[in-house]
Parts: C-alpha cells; structure tokens; sequence
C-alpha cells in the first residue's frame, strides 16, 4: 500500500512552489497525496511568518493534530517552511508531539528525515543558520535553493509553472521577517533558470511565473559576465512553447529602464507590474527602510506609465506600522487615488520579534486604528477598480483559462489558504458528472480574473473571451466562438 501525504500550504508563491517540490520528491518515494489529515501517515505544514496571523494559524492547526497523534503515534507531523525557521525549537516546546522541522533553505531533505523518523529515530530538526551565525558565504551555503529537475506528472497544472529565480532578500525592510528566514539573496545561474523553462516548454507549458523576493534586482555574475533581469527575460522570451512569461514581486528601486524596455518590447511578457509601495508616508518609508521617497516612487511609476502605458501595477500596503498617524495615513491614501493600482493588498502592520521594527519601535497603532484604516483603504482600492474594470465592457480579452472557478471549486468542496493575500492558483475539482457546462476561470496577460461558462477540454487554451460585467475583482465574460485573430484584441488587459 503506497504511504498517504497530506499537505497544507499557506503564504506566498514561493510557498506553492515549495510544497509541489516536497509533494514530488515524496511522491518519488511511493507516497499518494490524500485530501485529509485522517487517512495521512504523514501531515506537513509548509508555513508562513510574515504576519503574527500565520503562525496563531499553524499553531492552531497543531493543537487539532494533536489528538489524531495519540490515537495513531505513528502518524508523522512535519512543520516545514518559514515558520520552522523562524521558531525552530519552539515548535517542538510549543507542540511536542510534532517530528520534523524544516526550514525553507533545508527542504531537499524533506524525505530522508522522513523516512528516519519513521525508522524511529525521534524528532529532527534542520534549520538554515541564522543570519549572523556565520560568514555570508557560510550562511548562503546553509540556504539551499531547493530546484530539483521537475517531474511532469507532478505539476499541479500542465499549461503553468512556477519558476524560482532567486532565493532570499537583502532589503532588511524593517518590518520584515523574511530575510532572516529566507536567508541573503541568491540569484539562481541563469543557464538553470533557462534549462527548467525550456524543460517546461516541452512538457507543453505555456506560462511561467518567475518568482523571487525582488525579481527585478536579479543579478547573476560568473568572471566578466553578468546578467541582468532584463537579460534573462530576453532570453526566456527566446524560448519556443512559452506562451506568457509573468513575474513577482518587484522591488521599486530597481525598476531600471531596461526592465521596462524588456517589458514593453518582448510580446511574450506579461504587462503585469507588481511593485508594492508600502506607504505614501516618507516618514514611514523612512521608518521602514525601504530605501526610496514617495517622489522616487512617483518618478518609477511615472516611467512605467511612459514605457508601458497599459501595464497593469498592482501594489502591497501597510497600515499602521509604527509612529503612522491621520496625516500619514491620508498621505497613502493620496498616493492610492493618485495611481489608480489594478489592485493593492492591504495588511495591518504585524510585529516581527527579531526584526528592526521590533527593535526600535513601539507597535503604537491600536488595533482599531489598523482595522479601520485596512477597511477604509480597502475600500477605496475596490473603488477605483471596479471603475477602471469598467473600461472592459464590451471588449474581447485574451485569456488563459486555469480550471473551474472558485465558485465551481467550492461546490467540489476544495479550499485554498492564501496568507500572503496573493490569489492562488485554482484547485483543480471535477465539475458535477452530469454537468458539461461549468463556471471557468482564467486570466489575462495583465493578471485580470476572468469568469465564464465553459466546458473542461478549454482548460490550459488560451482564448477570446469577450466581457459583459465587472466587478472590483474579476471580470465576466463569454468566449468568442468565431476564429479570431489576434488583433481582435484591442485593450491591453
Ligand atoms: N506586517 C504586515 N505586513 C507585512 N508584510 C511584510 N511584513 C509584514 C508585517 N510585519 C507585507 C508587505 C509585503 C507583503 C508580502 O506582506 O506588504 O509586501
Ligand atoms: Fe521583506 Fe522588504 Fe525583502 Fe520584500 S524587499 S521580502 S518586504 S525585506
């Protein structure tokens, strides 16, 4: 009988990635996923840290695995990500009945300290060393990027991938805990980056995701030679299959010309601009170390606008982070009326014990306060997008459709969990047996949700779909069943 896997993902992409590594490098090992903790001889967590939520969350979750470890002690309970890390030990002090903790850097051993756990050699712990335990070279060593050569048949989707192209982050934002978990910045070579994606290309991928903490600062240097993100992207561009090539998430300082030259000349590359601001407060900026005013800002999206006048630019925002006041915060608000994002999320500042923030400055916002401002802000967001969703009203888009929409998954009883705020892939459900006909979700080139009535063969085609109704967040359309050409499309969406 091949050994069940459960796995729950919460946080960013960069967790979906990791998870599908694991899930393939034990699937390699005979194990079968399975839909609930019940049947599983292993559970994994792949965990977040970002916000103090996340981890309550896991920590949550623990206390309910905690019975079903009694009953079967055999069961193997592994926190793995981030959060393993960030709290190493503490999990165990915190949870003791859990086996493994694996950090993000670590997770190529996944298997084999499963496989020693269950031979009965007790709780493991592997962890990345801490950013100050030892030289930069020591410490990017102990941070493995995990990119094993990817298996087909254990892609969550055929037609996209995710595709890492570096690990970890130098920024040290003050409020952020990442690059202390994810460990320095590393970019992948680029001849690597560029082996997985004509490998995928092969495999009949059409869109890649190329994922770092701040894509557009990718360097890779060997001797004289160094590549640039524009270098790569124009290399990736080359790649015959490929279809879409997108990109998260972007830091605004480095959001150089030849990035945007790249964007706007190579056809392939998605008009999609992740470049999260934070604030519209320079005293807030200046308090989070981001490395930029709000008039540089203002300069970079200016640029984007220029370049590339139908990019979508979506950005992250942080109420309430210390010291922010009203006049602060409706200098943030200015800014988000000013640029008019595609969308933003929004988060209330969380305290990160072990960053600079925590260090320096008081949490001194209440919790009303943060609440209130996400709410307003929020609001004001969904605004201003359902106002430019409007623009699609009776246009043709390009989508590629991702599988059965939300709606249609929640009926098949499937959930995602997506800490980070960012939209998860859709879980791919059966659609009802007597039903040919079901609600479908794609995206545009710009990463605009589209929804539509459609039958399972149109999943992983790329098709016109023509908009009738828009809402803040997704637009609503039919396909078009005449043969289009391409220059049907006349919005960039
Ligand atoms: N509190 C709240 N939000 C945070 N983010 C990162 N760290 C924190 C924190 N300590 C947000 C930032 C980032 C996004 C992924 O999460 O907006 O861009
Ligand atoms: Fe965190 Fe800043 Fe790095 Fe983004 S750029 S991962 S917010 S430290």
């Amino acid at each position: 009988m091949p050994k069940k896997l459960y796995i729950e993902t919460v946080g960013c992409q960069m967790n979906v990635l990791d998870s599908e590594l694991v899930v393939a490098a034990l699937r390699k090992r005979g194990y079968e996923l399975t839909d609930n903790t019940r049947d599983a001889d292993t559970v994994l967590l792949n965990t977040c840290s970002v916000r103090e939520h996340a981890e309550e969350k896991i920590y949550s979750a623990l206390g309910r695995l905690k019975l079903a470890k009694q009953a079967h002690p055999e069961k193997i309970i592994g926190v793995i990500g981030c959060m393993a890390q960030n709290h190493k030990r503490k999990v165990f002090s915190r949870a003791p009945y859990v086996d493994l903790v694996v950090g993000p850097g670590q997770l190529h051993q996944v298997p084999d300290l499963v496989e020693k756990v269950a031979a009965g050699a007790g709780p493991q712990l592997e962890v990345s060393l801490d950013r100050k335990a030892g030289s930069r070279d020591a410490v990017e060593r102990s941070h493995e990027s995990f990119d094993p050569l990817r298996d087909p048949s254990m892609r969550p989707t055929p037609f996209q991938a995710y595709v890492r192209i570096q690990i970890g982050c130098d920024k040290f934002c003050t409020y952020c805990i990442v690059p202390s978990v994810r460990g320095p910045e590393q970019s992948r070579p680029p001849e690597h980056i560029l082996a997985e994606a004509r490998q995928l290309a092969g495999e009949g991928c059409r869109e890649i995701t190329l994922l770092g903490q701040t894509v557009n600062s990718y360097r890779y240097r060997t001797g004289e030679q160094s590549t640039r993100f524009s270098d790569l992207l124009t290399q990736l561009h080359d790649i015959d299959g490929l279809d879409r090539i997108k990109f998260v998430t972007n830091y605004p300082k480095d959001m150089t010309d030849d990035v945007l030259a790249a964007v706007r000349d190579l056809p392939k590359i998605s008009k999609y601009l992740h470049v999260p601001v934070q604030s519209g407060s320079n005293r807030m900026l200046a308090r989070m170390k981001r490395g930029y005013t709000v008039e540089d800002y203002r300069e970079m999206y200016a640029r984007v606008r220029e370049w590339v006048p139908a990019a979508a630019v979506t950005s992250d925002f942080i109420v309430g982070f210390s010291g922010e006041t009203d006049e602060d915060y409706e200098q943030t608000v200015e800014l988000v009326r000013e640029c008019r994002f595609k969308n933003s999320f929004i988060f209330k500042y969380s305290v990160r014990p072990g960053t600079k923030g925590a260090e320096l400055y008081a949490d001194d916002v209440p919790e009303e306060v943060k609440r209130r401002r996400n709410n307003h802000l929020l609001a004001l967001q969904n605004e201003i997008s359902e106002e430019d969703n409007q623009a699609f009203l009776g246009q043709d888009v390009e989508v590629l459709v991702e599988g059965p929409s939300k709606s249609a998954t929640r009926a098949a009883g499937a959930a995602a969990s997506d800490e980070a705020g960012h939209d998860a892939p859709p879980e791919d459900a059966p659609p009802a047996a007597d039903a040919p006909q079901l609600q479908l979700v794609g995206r545009t080139m710009c990463d605009r949700i589209v929804v539509f009535t459609g039958n399972r063969r149109q999943i992983g085609q790329i098709l016109p779909v023509t908009v009738f109704d828009a809402n803040a967040h997704t637009l609503f359309g039919e396909v078009v069943t005449q043969h289009v050409g391409p220059e049907v499309f006349s919005l960039q969406a």
